[in-house]
Order: C-alpha cells, then sequence, then structure tokens
C-alpha cells in the first residue's frame, strides 16, 4: 500500500481542471481535481458540481484498470476526494487522441457524420499549445517541433492504442461505447515514458450503449444540461476498480 501521508508543497502547475503541487517526497506530486470546466480551448467557462471528485476516483479506476492490462502509468493512490498522488514525470506536449466511432472535431473535419462506427481505430496526435488551439500535427510535425523522438512516439501511440484494445471491451459489458479519447504521456525520472494526466469524462466520450446518450463533456460542450448526472453514471457503471490480487 502506497504511503498516503505526504505534505502538500508548492503549486508547480495550475491548468484548466487540476492543479499539481510538490510534496515533500521528490518524486511525488499531488494532483488536485477542481470542478472547473472548460471547452473550445478555454473560451467557454463554468463548473460541474462535484466534477473534481468524481473525475478523481474515475482517473483512479482507469489508471489502475490500464496498469492491469500492463500499461505503465504515474498514478500511485487516490489520497482524498480530489487528490491523487502520482508519480513526478515531465508531460511530453502531445495530446494523443485515440478515436473508435467518428465524433467531434473529425466529425467536423471530414464532413463524415457523427456516430459513424471507424473500420479501425485511428490515432492522432495535437500539439499542447493553447495559443495555437493545439493543432493536430503529423508525426514528423511533432519530431521536428521537438515534442518527441521518433521512437518516443511511435511507443506513445502503440500504448495509447493497447490502452483502447484493453478499455473498449471492459466499458462495454458496463453498457458504456468508448467513443474517443485523449491521453497525455510522460517520461519519469529513469525516462521510461509512462501514461499520465487524467482518464475521465472530460477526456473521453462514452455513450450509452444501447440508447446512444451522451455521458461525457459534450453535455457542457454542447449545452445540453445534466452533466453533472452524467457523470455520477459513468461513476455508477464503472465503479472502484482494484487489482484482483492472487492467494
Ligand atoms: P475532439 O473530437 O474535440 O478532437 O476530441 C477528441 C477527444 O479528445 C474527446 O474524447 C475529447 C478529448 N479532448 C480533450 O480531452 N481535451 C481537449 O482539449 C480536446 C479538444 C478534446
Amino acid at each position: 500500500m502506497a504511503d498516503k501521508n505526504v505534505t502538500r508543497g508548492e503549486m508547480l502547475y495550475e491548468g484548466k481542471a487540476k492543479q499539481v503541487f510538490a510534496t515533500d517526497k521528490k518524486d511525488l506530486v499531488l494532483v488536485h481535481f477542481k470542478d472547473d470546466a472548460t471547452a473550445f480551448n478555454g473560451e467557454k467557462k463554468g463548473q460541474i458540481e462535484d466534477k473534481g471528485i468524481i473525475n478523481n476516483k474515475l482517473s483512479a479506476s482507469f489508471f489502475r484498470f490500464v496498469e492491469s492490462a500492463g500499461i505503465p502509468t504515474h498514478f500511485v493512490t487516490r489520497v482524498n476526494d480530489r487528490d491523487m498522488l502520482c508519480r513526478k514525470v515531465t508531460i511530453i506536449p502531445l495530446e494523443v487522441i485515440v478515436r473508435n466511432v467518428v465524433a467531434g472535431s473529425l466529425a467536423k473535419r471530414t464532413g463524415q457524420a457523427e456516430g459513424t462506427e471507424l473500420p479501425e481505430p485511428i490515432v492522432e496526435l495535437t500539439y499542447k499549445d493553447d495559443a495555437q488551439g493545439d493543432p493536430l500535427v503529423t508525426k514528423e510535425q511533432a519530431i521536428s517541433m521537438g515534442a518527441a523522438k521518433a521512437e518516443e512516439i511511435d511507443q506513445i501511440c502503440a500504448m495509447a492504442l493497447q490502452v483502447n484494445d484493453a478499455l473498449y471491451p471492459w466499458l462495454l459489458e458496463k453498457k458504456l461505447r468508448l467513443i474517443d479519447f485523449k491521453l497525455e504521456f510522460g517520461r519519469n525520472e529513469e525516462g521510461h515514458i509512462v501514461l499520465a494526466d487524467e482518464m475521465s469524462p472530460d477526456t473521453c466520450r462514452f455513450w450509452d450503449s444501447e440508447t446512444g446518450e451522451k455521458l461525457d463533456k459534450d453535455r457542457f460542450r454542447r449545452d445540453m444540461g445534466g452533466e453533472k448526472e452524467a457523470y455520477v453514471e459513468v461513476w455508477n457503471r464503472v465503479g472502484d476498480f482494484h487489482f484482483a490480487v492472487p492467494g
């Protein structure tokens, strides 16, 4: 069991939905989940009541689950309602998007109807730069911009597809269709690449597999209402995943 008794130090970083704090342990940080919600690169701002609490719990479950499928993550343990203890990493400035079904910006960009099943999962990369609106980049562009080396990008894309392969059938058992999701990766102190950031209805699209109802941040992005209820519903279906410890 990881030691939850760390002391919170200075704030290292503040993002739109999370804050990251140093701790008294050199290689550990505390990630604090806020209720703040933004969309369209911060143009639309709001709050979703208790989102931080739900996303902290859900991210913990997702990270434990993908670890159980053999994908290393920065996750250590959840310490309270809104704080998660993580290994310190340097975030690679790429957003890795995996898509199983056409939605969102892919539908806009290609004109394909939202809901069209893709024959194979698609991986997209965007370069993390708010001033440029996180532009879509090719692997070669990401390399030329110094985001990561070619082998690292290959590794990141392979890991993202592995996450998808593990998560998709597991979520379908819970009547959640995993439409698409965004991952971020980081390098730890040993230089190994691990899955980082969060996994939640902020960063994944989940549709009810029977009714097609949207159970994610699109409810906020598209002013549909019922966002809190949708996040709670995802939590109720996913639950608090823990490894089955043998013996
Ligand atoms: P998109 O269709 O808007 O490109 O979004 C693809 C996926 O990435 C979707 O599950 C939402 C997620 N996402 C983020 O987590 N952060 C972002 O800033 C954006 C634009 C999308």
